[in-house]
């Protein structure tokens, strides 16, 4: 059974369409698409239907990530039944998703810098109004994020929860 993820932001057009190119990228590279399903949504529907921010996929591409085709949506209510994993930018994105999710769907929910080894920060900063840095950050943060999260899943891979 493949482990399936989701990557929750604000608006889906910066940070977690990066975060799903991240891993996806990573997943080929190392052979192990077929240990995981990602995807990425946001909690907001400004966006909805939009490609991703072009300062997003200007500062991927030059790393080598691909975010051709993806498109912003909203999180339903389905995603956190379909989900094993939901993992969020920041703590407002968490707090959105603990009030609207099914029930028994809670434990599903948690910060994606859980899974960093190397971040002094806890939520990785909304790029969205800064000045260009801020997108590495993001990328900084989500590939250590991502290398950690596919170690987890390669050692336990039905992984259902936050933390296990
Ligand atoms: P994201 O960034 O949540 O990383 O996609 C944002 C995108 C749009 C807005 C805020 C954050 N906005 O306010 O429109």
């Amino acid at each position: 059974m493949k482990t399936k993820v989701l990557f929750v932001c604000l608006g889906n057009i910066c940070r977690s369409p990066t975060a799903e190119a991240v891993l996806r990228k990573m997943l080929q590279d190392r052979g192990l698409t077929h240990l995981v399903d990602v995807d990425s949504a946001g909690t907001g529907n400004w966006h909805a239907g939009s490609p991703p921010d072009e300062r997003a996929v200007a500062a991927a591409q030059a790393r080598g990530y691909d975010m051709a085709g993806l498109k912003a949506r909203q999180i339903e209510e389905n995603d956190y039944r379909h989900f094993d994993l939901i993992l969020a930018m920041d703590r407002s994105n968490v707090s959105h998703m603990r009030r609207s999710c099914t029930n028994g769907t809670a434990g599903k929910i948690g910060l994606v810098l859980e899974y960093a080894q190397h971040s002094p920060l806890s939520e990785v900063p909304d790029p969205y109004y800064g000045e260009g840095d801020g997108f590495e950050l993001v990328l900084d943060l989500l590939e250590d994020a991502c290398d950690c999260l596919i170690e987890r899943i390669c050692a336990a891979p039905n992984v259902k929860r936050i933390g296990s």
